[in-house]
């Protein structure tokens, strides 16, 4: 990390001729369990890893928003008045529309854009980017604290969430829920962030790994994914037709005591997105329960039973995240299951400590044997949410 601060500060200078004001930083995510239940208002249990976006930023003296990156050799700008103009006419485009639609989002949530100083941010991470750990949603909480902080904004933590879930829906265009960013800016170390999604109500969430001798290891299948188009939008048409159907505003309403009757009046396949979201809710909410009174080692069960549900019911998983899977499971895993919005990513796993490079051997053999690409497997640490660095 430091040597990351380090280069992206001197690539700040060698960009724009001057010494950066900070560097900010901010994580990705890992979801422990709760899956498309944040759009449905219900709970989410994610927790934010150690792998960080770092952004370097730095007033300047017009009105310009220069954005540049280490992962492209695009460097954007464009006078922060024009932001509301640009974002109308789609013009947000690539990887800038994060940074750029997070400044827009500022000015939408009250920042005057035709008032504050023009900015340089210079970003850099080491987020994989595609594996549904929240590479986007890493950008936007960085670039949001950063600008909060230089632009003197009252905004809290969980309002910065609401900025860079703006920012993701309408400059980037996937209908995402708030869990991401909420985890990338609410993080602790060694805990999750237990949140609610319909009251945006937040608690932290002791994990206690270390003292339970175990880990999170991360397999990242290298599917790829994009949650602006395809099954990710559809499966959220699908729990709102669900929700309309029950007369219900959204699933978070449904129990599982409500299932009985909603199998009579969904067809088969809304019933099984409805029942997908329901029980996971649940899950949760035992999940939570279950770390409190007994610690980690007693929540394996429920980290299998969401991935079933989400393979058989909701019907977002892919072939290679079954396998890491089920691999994890047979090599003594305490649970296991895939994370993020599906359709390719990562899957996880809750693992002995002294396990980690077995299992990391065993996942490579069985995704040769069926003849897929060898996966990145990874160990992740719950870590602390965005800050600025030192
Ligand atoms: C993606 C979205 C989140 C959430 C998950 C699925 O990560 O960004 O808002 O819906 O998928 O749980």
């Amino acid at each position: 990390m430091t040597d990351m601060r380090d280069e992206l500060r001197s690539l700040f200078s060698a960009i724009t001729g001057r010494d950066a004001d900070g560097v900010w930083s901010a994580p990705g995510r890992v979801n422990l369990i709760g899956e498309h239940t944040d759009y449905n208002e219900g709970f989410v249990l994610p927790f934010a890893i150690d792998r960080r976006t770092l952004v370097a930023a730095g007033l300047r003296d017009d009105s310009l928003i220069r954005v540049a990156s280490t992962f492209s050799d695009d460097v954007v700008e464009l006078p922060l008045p024009d932001l509301a103009e640009a974002q109308r006419d789609g013009h947000l485009q690539g990887w800038a529309a994060y940074p750029l639609g997070v400044a827009w989002a500022l000015g939408e949530a009250g920042a005057d854009l035709s008032a504050v100083r023009g900015v340089d941010l210079v970003i850099d991470s080491n987020v994989p980017v595609g594996a549904g750990l929240s590479s986007s949603a890493a950008i936007e909480s960085s670039v949001g604290v950063a600008l909060a902080e230089l632009w003197n904004l009252e905004l809290d933590r969980p309002a910065l969430a609401l900025v860079g879930q703006r920012a993701e829906n309408e400059a980037v265009g996937a209908p995402t829920g708030i869990m991401d960013q909420s985890a990338s800016l609410l993080g602790r170390p060694d805990a999750a962030v237990f949140l609610d999604c319909r009251s945006l109500e937040t608690a932290i969430v002791p994990l206690g790994l270390a003292e339970a001798g175990l880990t999170i290891l991360v397999i990242d299948t290298g599917v790829k994914h994009e949650h602006s188009t395809g099954g990710y939008r559809e499966r959220r048409a699908s729990c709102e037709a669900g929700a309309a159907a029950m007369g219900v505003s959204s699933l978070r309403d449904l129990s599982v005591e409500d299932l009985d009757l909603a199998r009579t009046m969904l067809d088969d396949v809304t019933f099984r997105r409805v029942r997908h979201v329901v029980t996971e809710n649940q899950r949760v909410l035992d999940t939570v329960q279950a770390l409190r009174s007994a610690g980690p080692q007693a929540i394996g069960d429920l980290l299998d039973a969401s991935h079933r549900s989400m393979r058989d019911d909701f019907e977002i998983s892919v072939p290679e995240l079954d396998l890491a899977v089920e691999t994890a499971q047979q090599n003594g895993a305490v649970g296991a299951r895939m994370t993020g919005g599906g359709f390719g990513g990562a899957a996880i796993a809750l693992v002995a400590e002294d396990a980690v490079s077995r299992i990391q051997v065993a996942m490579d053999g069985a995704f040769a044997e069926h003849g897929f690409d060898t996966p990145d497997t990874f160990v992740v640490r719950p870590s602390e949410g965005a800050k600025r660095e030192p």
